[in-house]
């Protein structure tokens, strides 16, 4: 028994070593507000992540598991109903056929799913030398690192590229991409955006705002989970406490036998 105890804490040693071997570069870790226990988003964040992903990352990625109604619901960033018609308003999707049997365009509504900047996969690739821009939906939960490693990607273009390392027309030097090597254009500098809130539109900030909106858009329930979480916790307490009087109450009634 005891030998298998070894065999198993050395093995644990070890795989623990090659993890972190493999992660050279630390991920910048920003304070993302819906870390933690009581872990919330920012609303006015999340809607100035919105206007990030619609004004600088929607021409290349789709978001196709959204759609415009899940903007103004709550726990994301909680645009309200006339926000969201005027929001999906601005796009045009195809529908039909009609009766003569034609498929006609028409402004997209609510329940419709965000519009996709590519007809397909093929068309993609082609118009960014050859790498796919990832359907952005669950990118978040889909990548190790989660919010990290979007934040990281983003704030990691350099110009000092480390010598012995040639880049290829259109392929970009970042330190936190796996290989280094990205066909992504810096997509945000300083002022890639307008704020209308006032608030200062720096490269940290814009990215700041854009990731926490992928982080909703990956996970709606996020609130609701760690509410849910800090209610169970609170049950179980009171259970505890409880049960502890009880048994205190109980053991009371029976003579010590010293
Ligand atoms: C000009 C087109 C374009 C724009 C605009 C753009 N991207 Fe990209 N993005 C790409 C392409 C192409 C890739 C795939 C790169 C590769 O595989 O080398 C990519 C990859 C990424 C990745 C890495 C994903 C992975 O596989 O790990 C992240 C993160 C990302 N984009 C975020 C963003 C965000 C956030 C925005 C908006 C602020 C944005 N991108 C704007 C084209 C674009």
């Amino acid at each position: 028994m005891k030998n298998i105890l070894k065999i198993l804490i050395i093995v644990l040693i070890f795989t623990s070593s090659l993890n972190s071997a493999e992660n050279k570069t630390k991920l910048l870790e920003p304070n993302w507000t819906f870390d933690g226990f009581f872990g919330k988003f920012d609303r006015a964040s999340l809607q100035r992540g919105y206007q990030v992903y619609k004004e600088v990352c929607a021409s290349c990625h789709s978001m196709s598991y959204l759609s415009y109604r899940n903007l103004g619901e709550k726990g994301g960033p909680e645009f309200t109903k006339q926000e969201v018609k005027a929001i999906a308003s601005q796009y045009e999707i195809q529908d039909g056929p009609n009766q003569e049997g034609e498929m006609f365009m028409r402004p997209a509504r609510p329940s419709d799913k965000f519009v996709n900047p590519y007809p397909n996969i093929n068309a993609a690739r082609v118009a960014n030398g050859g790498a796919y821009p990832p359907d952005m939906s669950v990118l978040v939960k889909a990548r190790k690192g989660g919010a990290d490693y979007v934040y990281s990607v983003l704030m990691g273009y350099t110009e000092d590229v480390p010598e012995g390392i040639s880049l290829e027309e259109g392929v970009y030097y970042n330190k936190y991409m796996i290989g280094n090597k990205i066909k992504m254009p810096k997509p945000i500098n300083d002022g890639s955006v307008e704020y209308t809130d006032g608030t200062q539109a720096t490269e940290e900030q814009i990215s700041k705002d854009v990731v926490a909106f992928l982080t909703w858009a990956a996970e709606p329930h996020l609130e609701e989970r760690k509410k849910t979480g800090f209610k169970a916790v609170v049950y179980l307490l009171i259970l505890t406490i409880l049960g502890f009087v009880i048994k205190r109450k109980i053991w009371l009634r029976i003579e010590p036998k010293v």
